[in-house]
């Protein structure tokens, strides 16, 4: 499928190109993508190559996972990523991760909240086998940021338990919530403490 580009009041939100490679490596080298992310450990520049040619590039040729960049209006470096994996039937799962100096200003709420209502809107939904109406998001226990962002987007805490996404040969105990249309706008609800704790 076509890269959709997308536009919010601070950002504009496109494909990752070979211009974004080195922040992309520079960015990753921080500890908490590390340790609540899949990315690859340690981070070398030969992954960021091979996330824009093994992953975004395919994922939205194929349509199985749309990744876009987040960048300021105002001018273009690359500040993080969010994207939208097909996940089981009739639900994506959202992903995000933001360059340190780039994190506490509402940029990543604002860039998924952005993606979410695209994709209730989108064919990419509504021509899936079976359509797909859910978006989840799931979190390693003690990552409050990340759970903090979920809520404001508008998405409803569903549970914590064994996690869905593999990391390194493991399922660790996740938090994990889910959207809708009409859970936009945040924030969402059933949110327990415990959730925006480290
Ligand atoms: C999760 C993440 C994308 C949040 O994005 P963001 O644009 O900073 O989100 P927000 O600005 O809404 O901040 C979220 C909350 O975390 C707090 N926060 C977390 N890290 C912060 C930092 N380094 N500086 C300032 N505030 C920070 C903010 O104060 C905010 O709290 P509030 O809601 O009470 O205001 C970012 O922290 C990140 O990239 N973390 C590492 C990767 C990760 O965990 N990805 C998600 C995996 S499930």
């Amino acid at each position: 499928m076509d890269v959709v580009r997308l536009e919010t009041d601070r950002l504009i939100l496109d494909e990752p190109t070979d211009a974004d490679i080195p922040f992309i490596y520079a960015y990753c080298q921080d500890q908490l993508i590390s340790d609540f992310t899949t990315v690859p450990q340690p981070y070398r520049l030969r992954d960021a190559e091979n996330f824009l040619t093994k992953v975004v590039r395919p994922g939205w040729v194929n349509g199985t996972e749309l990744t876009w960049a987040l960048r300021r209006k105002s001018e273009p470096t690359i500040l993080g990523v969010v994207s939208l994996r097909a996940w089981n039937d009739a639900q994506a799962m959202v992903g995000f991760w933001l360059g340190a100096p780039w994190r506490g200003q509402g940029y990543m709420p604002e860039a998924t909240a952005a993606v979410c209502d695209w994709a209730f809107d989108s064919t990419w939904f509504s021509d899936a086998t079976p359509p797909k109406s859910t978006i989840v998001w799931e979190a390693l226990v003690g990552n409050p940021a990340s759970a903090l962002v979920a809520r404001k987007v508008g998405f409803r805490y569903t549970g914590t338990g064994r996690g869905e996404v593999a990391r390194f040969g493991e399922f660790p105990p996740s938090h994990r919530a889910e959207l809708t249309r009409s859970d936009r706008p945040g924030p969402g609800d059933n949110w327990p403490t415990e959730a925006f704790s480290k």
